[in-house]
């Protein structure tokens, strides 16, 4: 996109459908469409050859066990080129002993960066910031996150909220601030506290009675 053409900017909502793309990568064409059934995170970083995404790189490519495990599909994305990304990756791969084993997305034409809000003209008309989206396995945008461009992302954190999705997705409970795997989640509460169970009746259930609204459940 030239420098002086005005930046549309659109936002993608949560909860609807992540807009679809068909995208050049490091791995070949990709279609977002190609990994419905499991659930994507597509990140975007400002720029190859920079140091707070080099370290986020290495951190991603070092966690590709753990994405696996969940069976999550990485995808990485900046207006760089295809010749770029692959040249920086094997610079990541040597610094980190690590393998990028996830494709990047070649946005040239900013058309994805476009569709995602990847593009904040406060920061740069011409480079994404750093963001993570996660889309669930029936393509539905669950969680967008933005980071500025001076903050490396936690992996960790990426991988916690996934954790959240697929629990609240199989239980119908919810998490708690700083919740981890294995740890009490919430009991979502009823619609008003006449018809939700007390601290009593909370209590022979086994649930740990904070409040009507909040209840938890080991
Ligand atoms: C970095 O990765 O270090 C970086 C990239 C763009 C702007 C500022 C920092």
């Amino acid at each position: 996109m030239a420098e002086t053409e005005e930046l549309k900017v659109s936002l993608p909502l949560l909860n609807e459908p992540a807009p679809d793309f068909e995208a050049v990568s490091t791995q070949g064409p990709i279609k977002l469409s190609d990994f419905r059934g499991k659930y994507v995170v597509l990140f975007s970083h400002p720029s190859d050859f920079t140091p707070v995404c080099t370290t986020e790189f290495g951190s991603f490519a070092t966690a590709t066990e753990e994405f696996e495990k969940r069976d999550v599909q990485l995808i990485g994305l900046s207006v760089d080129s295809v010749p770029s990304h692959l040249a920086w990756i094997r610079d990541i791969e040597k610094i980190f002993d690590t393998k990028v084993k996830f494709p990047v997305i070649a946005d040239l034409d900013t058309k994805v960066s476009r569709a995602y809000g990847m593009l904040h003209p406060g920061y740069s008309a011409t480079a994404t910031v750093r963001s993570v989206f996660i889309i669930d396995d029936k393509g539905i945008l669950r969680a967008m996150i933005y980071y500025p461009a001076s903050a490396g992302r936690s992996i960790p954190e990426i991988l916690r909220v996934i954790d959240s999705l697929k629990t609240t997705d199989e239980s119908g409970y919810t998490t708690p601030a700083d919740w981890k795997p294995g740890e009490p989640v919430i009991v979502p509460p009823s619609l008003n506290a006449e018809t939700v169970e007390g601290e009593e009746e909370s209590t022979a259930k086994g649930l740990d009675y904070k409040a009507w609204y909040l209840r938890y459940k080991k």
